[in-house]
């Protein structure tokens, strides 16, 4: 593998359920429809499901490599990672969660220096408590996706967290309007929604990107945003995926 430095970005919410995994997900696939190589982090530590989402039998995972690199066994990243397809690599989360209580933040920094030094691009799909290896992620990355759904909850818990990154300067962060989780839920305008966050929404999913069968295609290993049809049957999101993807690859950062 040559070295190139690649971007990472952290799929975030303010609330659990929105669609951040699925959403990783499909953002890798459109990573590899851009002929770019990806790593999903899966940090969601107690709960993480992008190996079992992707149907891809699994050993290692981000604590035997933190247990390796203590332990002076570590030899290569690629030990520890699962290949979906020639494009997209996984490191899974631990199956134990007793494992996942033993995982230090300091550690989470190395492993996104050497990620980043063999794929394009890193994503880390997380859970949404701010908790210290999240909010060390969150320092890290190159850029933070958030999601969010048109929800008071998700909306309020969101504009707290965007008024502290809002007093810290922290500007690196895109929000995504994620209306194809509940399409039933109506509550907000996107007026009223930018009004509660006071901030922009960067982009959005529409209420015809709702699968009813989501959690049988994912069993199936598959990935939405690589089925052939996606582009016509979908095009408005196929277009909004090409456009957070492209984005991911253009700003800042050393690429
Ligand atoms: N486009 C969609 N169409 C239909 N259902 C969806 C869609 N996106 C998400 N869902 C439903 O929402 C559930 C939660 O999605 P997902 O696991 O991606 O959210 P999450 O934010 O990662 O959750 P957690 O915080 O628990 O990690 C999925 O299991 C699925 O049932
Ligand atoms: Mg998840």
């Amino acid at each position: 593998m040559t070295s190139r430095k690649g971007k990472t970005v952290c799929i975030s919410s303010a609330k659990g359920g929105v669609g951040k995994t699925i959403t990783t997900i499909n953002l890798a696939g459109t990573f590899e429809l851009l002929g770019k190589k990806v790593l999903i982090v899966d940090l969601d530590l107690f709960g993480g499901g992008v190996g079992v989402a992707l149907n891809t039998p699994y050993t290692k995972s981000i604590y035997t490599l933190i247990d390796d690199i203590n332990n002076n066994r570590y030899r290569e990243f690629k030990d520890y990672i699962v290949k979906y397809d020639e494009f997209i690599d996984i490191l899974p989360s631990p199956k134990d969660p007793r494992q996942a209580n033993k995982i230090e933040a300091k550690y989470l920094d190395l492993i996104l220096d050497r990620a980043s030094n063999f794929y394009d691009v890193v994503l880390i799909d997380t859970n949404h408590i701010l908790n210290e290896i999240n909010v060390l992620i969150m320092d890290k990355v190159d850029e933070i996706l958030f999601l969010v759904t048109n929800d008071p909850l998700d909306l309020k818990n969101l504009k707290s967290i965007i008024s502290i990154f809002r007093d810290i300067g922290l500007d690196k962060y895109k929000v995504l309007l994620n209306n194809s989780k509940d399409p039933f839920k109506n509550y907000f305008t996107l007026y009223d929604i930018k009004n509660i966050l006071k901030t922009n929404i960067d982009y959005s999913l529409s209420k015809g990107m709702f699968i009813k069968n989501i959690d049988v295609y994912l069993m199936n290993g598959k990935i939405l945003t690589l089925d052939e049809k996606f582009p016509r049957a979908y095009t408005k999101d196929y277009s909004t995926f090409m456009t957070m993807a492209a984005d991911v690859l253009d700003e800042g950062g050393n690429k």
